[in-house]
């Protein structure tokens, strides 16, 4: 397994195989690497000849009071699973390798109207700085197929959409969530949960089996079921910032004839802010 510092290095070792005709796949992530990260570099195996996976902790998408100095950073374990996983090239670029000049005047990518709502309308700029890492991954790599988490769930649909939108040749795949035994989707930021935190965790989880279940039963309205959820959501400690049911490849607020939902949820446990979705069909 290669470990790739610099842009030119990656282009390098890349145009190698692309030479030699070989399909690349990409797995991008910000590292601190967890079962559900190895889930999409499986998933990448199986769709392309090499497998490159990026670790990039991308500045650009977290906001001035989010936790982009405390976000765990761990490269020798992530080097250790991805060297166990057969990776070929690992893209681990610092900070002024992306971003030479100041973030400031950093031409951004942007997928108005998806990226507004949901997690957009709490985290500022956050879509913009992660479509733009993407589209930057996507140029220096030139991958055939890019993997990305079903977990979250907006930021899937919106690169989509990026990459519908910008007649970008990468193909999206995409894989389920991973989740631990008792529900809780795993995440890197899951280890910030102390102790009573971790035990609180698994109702997000068990509130959107609730809403999923509402929804099938089918007698009530869907703000109702949203507000029964939200306050399910406070009974069990969390203070949510949204539950929201929408359609599943839109998001965008479901009519009677939609059968394709999907419920999301965001909301924080202490300090730690926690996202989590499950599809639902409505008979
Ligand atoms: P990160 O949070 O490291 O996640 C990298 C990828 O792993 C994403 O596609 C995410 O959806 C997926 N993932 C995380 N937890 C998962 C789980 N429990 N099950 C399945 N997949 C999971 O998402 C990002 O990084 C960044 O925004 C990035 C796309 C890399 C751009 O900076």
């Amino acid at each position: 397994m290669q470990i790739q510092h610099t842009i030119s290095g990656t282009r390098e070792v890349i145009r190698h195989w692309l030479a030699e005709g070989e399909s690349v796949a990409l797995v991008p992530t910000m590292g601190n690497l967890h079962a559900g990260h190895m889930s999409l570099v499986e998933k990448a195996r199986t769709l392309a000849d090499r497998v490159v996976v990026s670790i990039f902790v991308n500045p650009l998408q977290f906001g001035p009071a989010e936790d982009f100095d405390a976000y765990p950073r761990t490269p020798d374990q992530d080097h250790a699973l991805l060297e166990q996983a057969e990776v070929d090239l690992v893209f681990e670029p610092p900070v002024e390798e992306m971003y030479p000049d100041s973030m400031a005047i950093q031409t951004t990518v942007e997928v108005p109207g998806l990226s507004d709502e949901l997690c957009g309308a709490y985290r500022a700029r956050h879509f913009a700085g992660v479509v733009t890492v993407v589209t930057k991954l996507f140029n220096v790599i030139q991958p055939t197929v890019a993997v990305f988490g079903e977990k979250d769930y907006q930021q899937l649909l919106i690169i989509r959409r990026m990459t519908e939108d910008l007649n970008s040749p990468v193909q999206i795949a995409s894989a389920p969530i991973c989740r631990e035994q008792d529900g809780l989707a795993m995440s890197s930021r899951n280890r910030y949960l102390d102790p009573e935190q971790r035990a609180q965790a698994p109702r997000l989880y068990a509130t959107l089996l609730r809403v999923a279940d509402m929804l099938r039963e089918d007698e009530e309205s869907l703000e109702e079921i949203e507000s029964r959820g939200l306050e399910m959501l406070r009974a069990d400690g969390f203070d949510p910032d949204y539950l929201a049911i929408r359609e599943r490849h839109s998001l965008s607020e479901p009519g009677e004839a939609d059968s394709d939902l999907v419920v999301l949820a965001a909301a924080r446990l202490g300090r730690v802010r926690l996202i989590d979705n499950l599809t639902v069909d409505r008979i």
